[in-house]
């Protein structure tokens, strides 16, 4: 039951050396098992543990030992416990223990207590605790947060929610919030506002094809649910057919919106996307979020999460986190995704909510990441504002 714990907290069973090897078998019985889990068999008395414990505990492949103890008919609980408790500070190894048998153990368990040997029920629950000792030191050696931050215009974000706030208007679209994070060094594809079918047209020609098109309107913060965004339009007619529909879908959806025109925008092509996002939580302050996937998020719902602001280290392990993480260095001959400039990314966004609190949400769905030295575009932003 414990080995198979080991292998199920993800520990190894350690091996022991040669020489090791060859003490145990000279002190124990021919049938006793030598190798990692040691059986020294249901005779086995208080001195064979303590002998054992003492061999094993200084071979230089072992990290801890979890001694466990079944009532026999020769044993003492109480012996075997004073024994195991004589070698427990040798080497700054742990030992944990498993008496099992409650009645039967129990005055060698108080042994163990006045020891502060903590004693398991379950030898489980002890490779429990050697995987958390595990996890524990990890995190204490762990390398010290570095925060790195980016010189930004916060001036002209201040202006922009100024702006918003004046016109009651809390719910930032995707032309706001394009401004908002491209004054935090966000690369965002190039768009051209175009009012009538004939303006799309010469701001499709001037960004160059392909483009994408998009209903601007402040009623509408989810464009692809109304019919509001084509993608991969190639040519003139398809500019003004994509016009047409677009403002039609729109109006037909949500009947009550205020159009106030398309937008043309550069297509970004060849790039994996990823969703960025940030909540504001009254105790905790902003929480990020990161995600593969674009439009699958809600399906996959792979995503991880930190409190800003980020530290490199945070964003680095963000990223690790997701179960999709192998997507993004490539598969199957893929290019590796430009992974330096994700993380930069995520540490503007940190930086972002931190430098102004009254963002209550923000999302850049999706986040277009191209192969590595390319960077990354972000294609759409939301942000809402606090009230007041
Ligand atoms: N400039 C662009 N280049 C390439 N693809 C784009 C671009 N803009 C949008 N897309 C694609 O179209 C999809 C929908 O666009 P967008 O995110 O702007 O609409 P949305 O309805 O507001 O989305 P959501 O509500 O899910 O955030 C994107 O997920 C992306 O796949
Ligand atoms: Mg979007």
């Amino acid at each position: 039951m414990a080995a198979d714990a080991v292998e199920r907290y993800k520990l190894n069973l350690a091996s022991f050396t040669k020489e090791t090897q060859d003490k145990l078998r000279s002190l124990l019985p021919t049938i006793a098992s030598i190798y990692n889990p040691v059986d020294i068999i249901g005779d086995a008395s208080a001195d064979r543990y303590h002998k054992s414990l003492e061999l094993i505990l200084n071979d230089p492949n072992v990290d801890g030992v979890l001694v466990i103890l079944t009532p026999t008919a020769v044993i003492d609980s109480r012996e075997t416990a004073e024994k195991v408790a004589s070698l427990t500070s040798m080497n700054g190894k742990p030992v944990l223990t498993s008496f099992m048998g409650k009645v039967s153990v129990e005055k060698g368990i108080k042994i163990l207590q006045s020891k502060k040997i903590p004693n398991y029920n379950y030898p489980e629950n002890a490779v429990k605790a050697f995987r958390t000792m595990s996890d524990y030191q990890k995190w204490l050696n762990a390398p010290v947060s570095s925060y790195q931050t980016f010189k930004t215009r916060k001036k002209k974000v201040q202006t922009i929610f100024a702006k918003s706030r004046k016109k009651n208007l809390f719910n930032l679209g995707e032309q706001e919030a394009r401004e908002v994070i491209s004054s935090y060094g966000f690369r965002i594809p190039k768009s051209i506002f175009a009012l009538t079918s004939k303006e799309a047209l010469t701001a499709a020609e001037q960004i160059g094809y392909p483009v994408v098109m998009k209903i601007v309107s402040p009623d509408i913060l989810h464009k692809t649910d109304v019919g509001g965004v084509r993608v991969g339009i190639e040519n003139a007619h398809q500019v003004e057919e994509a016009f047409l529909e677009i403002t039609a879908h729109s109006k037909q959806y949500l009947p009550r919106a205020t159009i106030l025109g398309v937008s043309i925008q550069e297509m970004i092509v060849e790039g994996k996307e990823v969703i960025l996002g940030a909540t504001k939580d009254t105790q905790f302050g902003h929480l990020i979020m990161f995600g593969l996937g674009g439009i699958y998020i809600e399906v996959l719902k792979d995503v991880s999460f930190r409190l800003a602001p980020l530290s490199v280290e945070d964003a680095d392990q963000m990223m690790r986190e997701i179960s999709s993480f192998a997507l993004l260095r490539g598969v199957r001959g893929e290019r590796p995704t430009d992974i330096g400039a994700l993380r930069e990314c995520l540490l503007r966004l940190s930086q972002l909510v931190t430098d102004f609190p009254a963002i209550i949400e923000l999302d850049i769905n999706p986040l277009i990441v191209k192969a590595e030295g390319e960077g990354a575009v972000a294609a759409d932003a939301r942000i809402t504002l606090e009230e007041g």
